[in-house]
Formats: structure tokens, C-alpha cells, sequence
């Protein structure tokens, strides 16, 4: 098996709260018998492998000696596709969508270690966007109720997929959004990007208005003429507001207090995001989700000011 490198103590803080999140949700459709009518689904589009090897602390070659030595590290090290078959009541549906065809082996082994029935666990070798828009389209919405967790390195979900999970109006949304991993980076403070990186940024936020939004002109005196330039004046916290504002315009509801994620450098890496698409379950699902979202301990920060 190969190991799965990527995170740290912000990759612990995701993986609690998404799963403090399945467990709540899990509880809820077992025991309300509206909801116990439907199927429910989690749907991991960047599944990774089901496990994760910390950056600072070894590869995988170690983790088995790792687990019989501190079995509560080794806990630590689960990935969210470990994570989410864990829940009990579990899920009645997974779908894990992996890109990598050596880490889908990885989830091969692990369904069939931990699936709750064979047939219970379906993993897909594809393209996150391209498969979510194929089974957002071909899923009977009437009675399917899923999560869905976008957990992308970078800039890789486009909006047009967050659009077509709202439209839905039967899925919860956790996404972790790129703000200071991608997107702060591109909206540099001296000048708008350039054609490419501004195309990437129209297809993340899912409009042109970030231009204006975040950029203004001013008049520079030159010494023969007057020149105009922008500049970026807004910060982190402005950008991470505007694309809440952006996911109200397709969800139900949206928990307006996503959870920054910071490396041990203290360099802001994503806002941990919550959307929900029903509109009869998004009040509780939001107060649930603001709840989990809410800063702990001495690092804890929030996006308002
Ligand atoms: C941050 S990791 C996911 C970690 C995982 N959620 C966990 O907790 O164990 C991102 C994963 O997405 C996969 N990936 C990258 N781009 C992808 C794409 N466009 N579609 C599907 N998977 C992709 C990568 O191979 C990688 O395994």
C-alpha cells in the first residue's frame, strides 16, 4: 500500500467536524420517521485513500507499527472515506470518486474490509465534476437524501458542480474551499491575474463580479499624465464572505460561519464550508453545521469580524 501524505492538525479539525456532522445526520434520518424513508447517501468526490499519513510524521511503510504502538495517533490518521463507514447507523449508499487509479485500489481494499453490505459501497474511478454532474442528473431526488464532502487539494470543483448539487435540493454540501491555498494567491493586491488565472477564478466563484467586487480603480498622477490602475482592496475575510454570499444564490441555506483552516505556520489554507439543499431540512441541518463550524480552542477564528 502506499501512503496518502497530506495535512496536519488542520486535516484532524476537517475530519472531526465532517464526521461530528455524518453522525448527527445519520442519527437524525434513523430516528425521524419523515426522514427514515429515504435513502441516504455520502459521496466522497476526492476520496483519496481512506487513510492518511501525516507529512511530519513518516510514511506509510510505518503505519502499521505506528497504530500497535498509539492506536489513539493511528485513529488520527484516518481519511474521510475511513471515517464516514464508521458511522453507525452507516450510510445505506457510498460512493467514493477517486482520480487516481492506485489509491481507488487502496478504497477497494478498504470497502472490503469495511463495507456495511457489498453492495453498499460503489467507487468510482473518474473526474469529481464529471461524474457528480452525471449522478446528480441520473439520481431519483424523491428519494435520495446524501451528503456530499468536496475535499480538493485546490482549485479543482468547479461551480457549475456546486450548482448542480443545489439544484438537487436533497443534498448537504461540506467543501472545502481554496481561499488562502489558491485563490487569495491569484488575487494579487497590485493588479488584477491575467487572462488564465482570472478564467480559473470566474470558474470557481461562478460569475465575473469578483472584478469589481474585490478590485477598484484609482488614478495614479504620473508626471505627463494621469494613469489608471486597480487594486485589490479588500482581505481574506472579504473574498471567504463573497463566496458564502455565492453558495446562498444556489442552497437552501448556508452556515455563515465556515472555519478557516490554518497550518502549524499559521498560514491560512481553506475555509471549511457548509451548504444545505433542502429547504424543509436546511434550518436544523445549518444549526447543526454552525454549531460543529464554531472555533475552538486558542486558535479558533472566525470570518466575521
Ligand atoms: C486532499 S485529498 C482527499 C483526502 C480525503 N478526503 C481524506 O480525508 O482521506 C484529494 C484527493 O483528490 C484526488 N483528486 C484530485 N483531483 C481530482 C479530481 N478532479 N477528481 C477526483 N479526484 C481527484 C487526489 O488523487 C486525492 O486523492
Amino acid at each position: 500500500m502506499s501512503g496518502h501524505q497530506f495535512g496536519g492538525e488542520w486535516t484532524t479539525e476537517k475530519l472531526e467536524r465532517l464526521r461530528e456532522y455524518l453522525c448527527a445526520y445519520m442519527r437524525i434520518f434513523s430516528k425521524n420517521s419523515h426522514a427514515a424513508r429515504y435513502t441516504t447517501v455520502y459521496v466522497d468526490a476526492f476520496a483519496g485513500t481512506g487513510h492518511r499519513v501525516d507529512s511530519k510524521r513518516g510514511h506509510a511503510g510505518s503505519r502499521l507499527f505506528e497504530t500497535e504502538l498509539d492506536p489513539d495517533a493511528a485513529a488520527y490518521r484516518k481519511g474521510s472515506a475511513r471515517i464516514a463507514l464508521e458511522v453507525r447507523p452507516p450510510f445505506s449508499r457510498y460512493i467514493f470518486i477517486e482520480l487516481s487509479a492506485e489509491r481507488v485500489a487502496e478504497l477497494e481494499l478498504l470497502k472490503r474490509q469495511m463495507a456495511p453490505t457489498p453492495d453498499s459501497v460503489k467507487i468510482v474511478n473518474a473526474e469529481a465534476n464529471q461524474y457528480l454532474a452525471h449522478w446528480c442528473s441520473e439520481t431519483d431526488w424523491r428519494q435520495h437524501r446524501a451528503v456530499v464532502f468536496l475535499d480538493p487539494y485546490g482549485m479543482q470543483v468547479d461551480w457549475a458542480t456546486l450548482e448542480a448539487l443545489g439544484r438537487t435540493r436533497a443534498v448537504d454540501l461540506w467543501l472545502l474551499f481554496p481561499l488562502g491555498m489558491a485563490v487569495t494567491r491569484l488575487l494579487r493586491r497590485d493588479a488584477p491575474p491575467g487572462k488564465h488565472w482570472a478564467d480559473a477564478l470566474t470558474r470557481i466563484f461562478g460569475t465575473e463580479a469578483w472584478r469589481t467586487a474585490f478590485y477598484s480603480k484609482r488614478d495614479e498622477p504620473m508626471l505627463f499624465e494621469v494613469e489608471s490602475e486597480q487594486r485589490r482592496d479588500v482581505d481574506w475575510r472579504d473574498i471567504g464572505r463573497f463566496f458564502v454570499a455565492r453558495l446562498t444564490t444556489i442552497f437552501a441555506a448556508v452556515a455563515d460561519n465556515p472555519l478557516p483552516l490554518r497550518n502549524s505556520r499559521n498560514t491560512l489554507l481553506y475555509l471549511l464550508c457548509f451548504a444545505a439543499g433542502n429547504k424543509r431540512g436546511a434550518p436544523l441541518a445549518v444549526k447543526i453545521a454552525k454549531h460543529i463550524l464554531e472555533p475552538r480552542g486558542v486558535r479558533g477564528e472566525l470570518l466575521q469580524d
